[in-house]
């Protein structure tokens, strides 16, 4: 038996990173997943995560294994296109059981995205990403979940969120991972009544294959950045495993929450 037989989760940006992750620990544990993400073969994008996959896509490598999967192709930051894929998956599996509000990222460079200086089409477009993306997700899972009077909705933010990189660079990133956060709160407050938790998890420097390739892997123990308690980068795993404990009944009784996953960080660290 495993954890989570015969709930329905949905993650999304799962094609790749840490929500492929998020999507494979999901499905080992027994949930039919819908992934989701703005191009199902995003993995394509770098030769790292290319590399990483065992199938054509997280959807095939999660059947592969076993486990039921449906994919849907989509941007997060269209309403109506994330409501239309609740109802697809409400359709075919009865239920909307957790919300894993992945999708996001920055976008531009670290030193055109300071507090005053970064564009009106940055801010536009990675709010859509990050912040709108993760609202329309939680609105669109919440009436099912009411219904059943059970859910699970993780949000995702960032270190970014928590403290300001030196020199004020990606505030926009930083500014959008922190209203994530704080609307959690707001949701948690919410969804309450009907049983439905809602945290929010705030990952580190994790070397997915996409950030190897971008910053190179930590040099081991003393060499990494000394602001990380646990001398190390985090991996994908290390996120995962705080969803299983989110999504699983050792949370029961955990909501409004931000985890932190980043090796006890002191500081922020680039564009994450
Ligand atoms: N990797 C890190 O070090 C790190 C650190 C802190 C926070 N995070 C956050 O964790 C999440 C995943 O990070 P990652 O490193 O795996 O990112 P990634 O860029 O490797 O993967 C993100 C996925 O989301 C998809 N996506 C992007 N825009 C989308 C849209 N508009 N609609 C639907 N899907 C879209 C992409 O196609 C991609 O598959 C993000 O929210 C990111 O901000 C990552």
């Amino acid at each position: 038996m495993g954890k989570l037989d015969g709930k329905v989760a949905i993650v999304t940006g799962a094609a790749r990173g840490i929500g492929r992750a998020y999507a494979r620990r999901l499905a080992s544990l027994g949930a039919k997943v819908a992934v989701c993400d703005i191009n199902l073969r995003s993995y394509a994008e770098y030769e790292g995560e290319a590399a990483a996959m065992t199938g054509d896509s997280t959807v095939d490598e999660i059947r592969a294994a076993g486990g039921d999967s449906i994919g849907f192709e989509f941007d997060i930051g269209e309403r109506d296109a994330v409501f239309a894929m609740v109802d697809d998956v409400v359709k075919a599996w009865g239920s909307a059981d957790i919300l894993i509000a992945n999708a996001g990222g920055g976008r531009g460079s670290i030193a055109e995205t300071t507090a005053t200086t970064v564009r009106p089409e940055l801010i536009e477009l990675v709010t859509r990403m990050n912040l709108f993306g993760t609202m329309h997700s939680c609105a669109a899972v919440a009436p099912h979940m009411q219904e059943r009077r059970w859910g699970r909705i993780v949000t995702v933010a960032s270190i970014g969120g928590i403290h300001a990189n030196v020199g004020g660079g990606y505030a926009h990133y930083g500014a959008n991972k922190a209203a994530i956060a704080h609307y959690t709160r707001f949701l948690a407050q919410e969804l309450g009544p009907w049983n439905i938790n809602c945290n929010c998890i705030a990952p580190g420097v994790i070397e997915t294959a996409r950030i190897v390739q971008l910053m190179g892997r930590h040099r081991g123990n003393n060499e990494v950045a000394p602001a990380i308690a646990l001398r190390r980068h985090g991996t994908p795993e290390d996120c995962a495993k705080v969803i299983e404990f989110l999504c699983t009944d050792l949370s029961d009784y955990v909501t409004g929450t931000l985890i932190p996953v980043d090796g006890g960080s002191s500081i922020a660290s680039g564009g994450v």
